[in-house]
């Protein structure tokens, strides 16, 4: 009987990418994937250190699955991704019940890890081999086959903001073959995949050289808008000093890259960017966002914010509040600064956090605001949405709309894999709710 492998993912897509891409890799040697995390003979916790409760989740998770397992055999306990890579052996000592710890850019050899492991002798494999971990998994077929997948196609960062532990628990900018991107992307295609969505750290700074020719993220876009099997190409996260100009132009001429882009800027006021080291200002992000604008007056645009970085003033605060109000991100994300080890701000004197929980309530409130006025002007309208599959609780069919927000409408399971028109009832902050119509109207 095969083995069985559960894995638990938390923080960004790409660790939903590399969770796919470790059940993937054990398949072969012969290692079956899970959805019962109570019956496992390896139970692997795909972890994320970007924030500090972050950490302590993945300890408390370990307990949780201690409990589970305290009357029968004991899975082999991974710990993969950012918080291993941080804590590397230190997580022995404070939690025994763990057997591996495996850094996001040593996943080539997991299988290894795991087909030796003995029960006698933790292992820890922290180093940071990110082109032989790519090599590995290029000889091994993606089997999503998801409508809508990930690809990663550039990891790591060396931008360095102060607050953020990425470039360290990732290493540095990589960009993967250009080629071998592709060929993933076929073998997805052939998968049934409609939506690609290409990731990166630092998407946007992909850069592969070959022959002296320079490979950008523009020409993958243009490579993957020729598959007719490709119903719509997205990115993400992109960083706003690598908006390029062939990237923008991608807005005029490309039809399947979708009119949202998800461009974090932190914060909306200069002095607070400096100090972030962010290496751009406010007029520089509005400037790229007016130039998309011109190529494709329809895009939206959402964002990350942090409140309260150290420094912080009430009048920082309010420039960012006036950016929210300029540019009306539809969908964003904003957190408290969360001091990280390691890093420069972690350093720095924090901000009352009473007043970080007000400031950060506003926020949200403001960007709720945008979010709900964004659905309800969906309301009686047609969209087009690609469905990506039947829901088990109400039998409804869900999918996006170009804009990623959530649509959940009745149909027949037929219609899954395919992009159909949406007449819009009803909405909430988070969903629209709609029914399929076959009038051949023009969709926004
Ligand atoms: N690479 C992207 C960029 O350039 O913005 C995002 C990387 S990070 C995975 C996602 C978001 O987490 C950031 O945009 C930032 O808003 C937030 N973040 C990172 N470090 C943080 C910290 N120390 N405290 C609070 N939020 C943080
Ligand atoms: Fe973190 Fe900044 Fe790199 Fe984004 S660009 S991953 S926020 S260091
Ligand atoms: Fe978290 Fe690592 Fe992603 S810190 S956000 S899992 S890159």
């Amino acid at each position: 009987m095969s083995k069985k492998v559960f894995i638990k993912t938390f923080g960004c897509q790409m660790n939903v990418y590399d969770s796919n891409r470790i059940y993937d890799s054990l398949k072969t040697i012969g290692f079956e994937k899970t959805d019962n995390q109570n019956q496992t003979d390896c139970y692997i916790l795909n972890t994320c250190h970007i924030r500090d409760k972050a950490k302590e989740k993945v300890y408390h998770e370990v307990g949780r699955v201690k409990k589970i397992y305290q009357n029968k055999k004991k899975p082999i306990m991974v710990i993969a991704g950012c918080v291993a890579q941080a804590e590397n052996d230190e997580m022995f000592k404070r939690e025994p019940f763990i057997d591996v710890v495996i850094g996001p850019q040593s996943y080539h050899k997991i299988n290894n890890t795991i087909k030796n492991f003995l029960n006698i002798k933790k292992i820890e494999e922290t180093e940071i081999d990110t082109i032989e971990k790519f090599e590995h998994f290029d000889k091994i077929k993606n089997s999503s086959n998801k409508v809508s997948s990930f690809l990663t196609i550039q990891e790591g960062c060396d931008k360095f903001c102060h607050f953020c532990v990425v470039p360290f628990t990732r290493g540095p900018e990589y960009s993967r073959p250009f080629k071998k991107i592709l060929q993933e992307a076929e073998i997805l295609i052939k998968n049934g995949v409609k939506e690609i969505t290409l990731l990166g750290q630092n998407v946007n700074a992909y850069s592969f050289i070959e022959n002296n020719k320079e490979y950008r993220i523009s020409n993958l876009i243009n490579e993957l808008e020729k598959f007719s099997e490709i119903k719509r190409i997205r990115y993400t996260t992109s960083h706003p000093i690598d908006m390029t100009d062939d990237l923008i132009e991608c807005y005029k001429y490309n039809k399947k890259l979708m009119p949202f882009i998800h461009l974090p800027i932190q914060s909306g006021s200069n002095k607070i960017l400096k100090l972030m080291n962010r290496k751009h200002t406010v007029e520089q992000y509005v400037d790229v966002c007016d130039k998309i604008l011109k190529n494709n007056p329809e895009v939206k645009f959402s964002s990350d914010f942090i409140v309260s970085y150290p420094g912080e003033e009430q009048c920082d605060f309010e420039d960012t509040i006036n950016l929210i109000k300029k540019i009306k991100f539809i969908n964003s994300f904003s957190f408290i600064f969360s001091p990280r080890p390691g890093t420069k701000a972690g350093e720095f004197k924090t901000i009352d956090n009473n007043i970080s929980k007000d400031k950060l309530i506003e926020m949200q409130n403001l960007l709720f605001e945008y979010q709900i006025q964004t659905n309800k002007n969906f309301k009686g309208r047609t969209l087009s949405v690609l469905i990506e599959n039947k829901m088990n609780e109400t039998k409804k069919l869900f999918g996006r709309n170009k804009y990623l927000n959530s649509v959940i409408c009745d149909g027949s399971e037929n219609n899954v894999g395919k992009e159909v028109i949406v007449k819009v009832e009803k909405y909430n902050q988070n969903s629209l709710f709609g029914k399929i119509i076959n009038l051949d109207t023009k969709a926004a």
